[in-house]
């Protein structure tokens, strides 16, 4: 039916309403919808446009980052007023939350709870369709291994078994049953492709790597998103093995379309078909045009491009009508399938606050999401939760009251007036509790100044216990936030030392969009939690962990470096010559292992690895079981097979409080045509544990779980031996193991 619709109206349209289609501008981000907003300001292309104008002549096709009912409403209007009454769609920013914020991506990765991630997907969809918003720049599925990269918050992390599980949370939080209910919004997931791998974690640089690694690391959650019906894809900003990925047809064509079966269109990122040029694949705007609608970039985003430069390609035979054809009808799909033609104006009563419901979720989602890094203490007792006789409790630190630090980046259509500072939060508990709750800044975010330390440790010394809230600002990550180093920003560090130095149990809490170097506080400091941005609910969220009414319950997606040069850093690292890939790496070498792959200053490992992250209770692993111990590869090597191998194994509470372990299920293949990383995740699921309970944990592998690249770009499996191993992160000792036989 949509088909038919999509060629009855590509029949009736002009050139200049093809080309509409496929371009997309912004307003100048103003507020008030008056007549300045129409122009979409945008230095880097060669003119600015009227934007209200195009629409008018039915020659716009999308928006971007314009949102608000009344002002969705204004272009709309236009749109549908003009000849043949092609509705906007209007894209937007929104990763974490519309007007409710949950937590960034990569702390929403770290509850390694797709439930959850798909419940957040679909509430901040509900918000946003009611101002006008159909289509999110959303879920970035990159896989960032540098914590360098500032967009490394923006995604889930460094696995890409984990990473495809959560794009498939995404999109079927985002999209819903069907694309058609009101409460829908079209993902775009983006950067299409490895944008992740950045060298060096400089933002926009080039990537470089093997067709395995591509296929092994980078793809799979791309692909899971497809795979799930997602209906937009982004193209990246950097090039790829030499090709900008906006221009590279290996990967839109032969790869998304061809292999995937992509239905959907593709947008550039902001001006990258203009960007071509940059790269120096293009001499003039013409080629730029060319080379991106032929690698299969359907909607040019900001460049002015498309709409300029199609008619000139097309008069000289570079260009076919049939491509543009095309592009314009993978458009109008995603336009009809959204029933934007039917409901195109903003859903619903606008959301003007944080939604009083979503608050519980925001929350759960912020609580979830919370890495207890390290528990420790003076005594036998561990610092958290914090002892319920604490009288004076002090929060130092410039996270400590900051509103708008708590979102992260792109904030979605949030105000600052909803969040809860943890200030509050912890405020509002100690008052409730008949005690008292001290609060020093400190210090700002990146400042010299040591104005603020005096005061801090005047409340250290008054306090029976010390709250730090460090980190960086929200803006230190995401988009153009890359960092050289991890620290604490400013002279932050110097105030932890000094508020350490005065003897009081301190709890770090890190605000961070990445993973920070925390190798001094580790030493220092009893008590460290990694609460990346929180969102909304922060100061509530912080609250209740603090004092036990939840159990941290979060695990790294990243690893944790001991110093800036182990990046980029991974669990899944490839065995070496030297030593063999059986030596604990995790562990300093000894003085005679001279001519080994190592660092002479820090272990190789992280210092909180992957799937790191504690509770305040302990768990135990034991019989790790496989259900066979010999499997043929003939049955094994089929695309598709299920259930070749069930693992099994006992997970126990072995402490006293009850408490939700994520239990981890690692593999390794051994005697392989290509190497194979020490450990890859191949499973994990939440369970909730009383204390003494403990529960009998199953795992299925098939042909997805125990696949591999090989040098020929073919997924297979191969007669190899499997190690398996179940545990709490990527450390876990419990294993079994099976061969794949002739
Ligand atoms: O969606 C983003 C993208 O992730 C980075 N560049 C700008 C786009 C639109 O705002």
């Amino acid at each position: 039916d949509i088909e038919r619709k999509v060629d009855a109206l590509l029949a009736r349209m002009t050139l200049a309403e093809k080309m509409g289609q496929l371009v997309q501008y912004g307003s100048d981000g103003a507020s008030e919808p008056t007549g300045a907003d129409a122009i979409a300001a945008n230095p880097e292309a060669r003119a600015h446009v009227d934007v209200l104008a195009l629409a008018g002549k039915g020659e716009l096709g999308s928006m971007l980052n314009v949102v608000g009912a009344a002002k969705t409403r204004r272009f709309q209007e236009a749109a549908l007023h003009s000849r043949l009454g092609i509705p906007l769609l209007f894209g937007a920013d929104i990763i974490h939350g519309y007007r409710t914020i949950y937590p960034v991506p990569l702390g929403l990765s770290a509850t390694w709870d797709p439930a959850l991630v798909e419940d957040v997907s679909h509430m901040s969809a509900a918000e946003a369709v009611t101002g006008g918003v159909k289509w999110f720049y959303s879920p970035m599925v990159d896989i960032s291994r540098d914590a360098r990269w500032g967009r490394s918050t923006e995604g889930a992390g460094e696995d890409a078994y984990l990473g495809a599980a959560m794009a498939r949370a995404y999109i079927r939080g985002y999209q819903g049953k069907s694309l058609a209910d009101p409460e829908s919004v079209a993902a775009s997931v983006k950067h299409f492709a490895a944008y992740g791998a950045a060298e060096a974690g400089r933002e926009y640089n080039t990537t470089d790597m093997s067709d395995i690694r591509l296929r092994q690391v980078y793809l799979p959650p791309y692909r899971a998103a497809v795979e799930a019906g997602a209906a937009t894809m982004m193209s990246a900003f950097n090039a790829l093995n030499g090709v900008p990925a906006t221009a590279d047809s290996y990967l839109m064509t032969d790869i998304l379309r061809k292999e995937w079966g992509f239905n959907g269109f593709v947008v550039s990122d902001y001006t990258a078909v203009m960007e071509l040029n940059n790269h120096g694949v293009a001499l003039d705007a013409a080629t730029a045009t060319r080379k991106a609608l032929q690698a299969g970039v359907e909607v040019d985003m900001m460049s002015h491009y498309y709409d300029t430069e199609i008619p000139g390609l097309l008069k000289e035979g570079k260009l076919s009508m049939a491509t543009v054809d095309e592009a314009v009808r993978r458009v109008l799909r995603v336009k009809f399938a959204l029933g934007l033609f039917e409901h195109p104006y903003a859903h619903g009563t606008e959301v003007t606050q944080a939604v009083e419901a979503n608050r519980p979720l925001a929350r759960r989602a912020a609580e979830e999401s919370f890495v207890l890094l390290k528990n420790g203490g003076t005594g036998a007792a561990p610092v958290l939760p914090l002892d319920r006789r604490v009288r004076k409790l002090a929060l130092i630190g410039p996270l400590a009251d900051a509103a708008g630090e708590m979102q992260g980046a792109w904030g979605g259509a949030q105000r600052f007036p909803d969040v809860v500072t943890l200030r509050s939060g912890l405020s509002a508990r100690m008052k409730a509790r008949g005690g008292e709750l001290i609060y020093a800044e400190g210090t700002g975010i990146d400042t010299d100044s040591e104005a603020g330390f005096a005061d801090a440790k005047k409340a250290a010394a008054e306090a029976d216990v010390v709250v730090m809230a460090l980190g960086e600002s929200s803006r230190m990550s995401g988009e153009a936030g890359s960092r050289a180093r991890l620290d604490l920003p400013g002279n932050q560090q110097a105030l932890l030392e000094q508020i350490a130095a005065t003897g009081k149990p301190v709890v770090l809490l890190v605000f961070s969009g990445r993973p920070l170097v925390l190798d001094w506080a580790d030493r220092h400091v009893p008590a460290i939690m990694a609460v990346w941005f929180p969102g909304t609910e922060a100061g509530n969220a912080v609250t209740n962990v603090l004092f036990g009414d939840t159990a941290p319950s979060g695990k790294l997606t990243m690893s944790f470096p001991y110093a800036e040069g182990q990046e980029p850093l991974y669990y899944n690292q490839f065995p070496t010559g030297r030593p063999p890939g059986d030596a604990d790496l995790s562990k300093p070498p000894g003085p005679d292992t001279t001519f080994i792959s190592r660092y002479i200053d820090v272990p190789n490992d992280a210092l909180y690895p992957f799937g790191h992250g504690l509770s305040y209770t302990t768990f135990g692993y034991s019989d790790v079981q496989v259900s066979r111990h010999r499997v043929p590869l003939a049955e094994a090597n089929v695309p598709g097979a299920k259930n070749l191998v069930t693992v099994t194994a006992t997970v126990k509470n072995t402490g006293k409080r009850a408490g939700t372990e994520v239990v981890q299920l690692y593999v390794r293949n051994l005697g392989a045509s290509v190497e194979q990383p020490m450990r890859s995740l191949r499973g994990f699921q939440r369970v909730a544990l009383k204390p003494g309970e403990s529960r009998r944990v199953t795992f299925q592998l098939g042909f997805p779980e125990l696949s591999f690249w090989n040098a020929k770009s073919q997924e297979v499996v191969e007669p190899t031996r499997y190690t398996v191993w179940v545990g709490g992160s990527s450390r876990a000792d419990q294993q079994a193991s099976f061969d794949i036989v002739h």
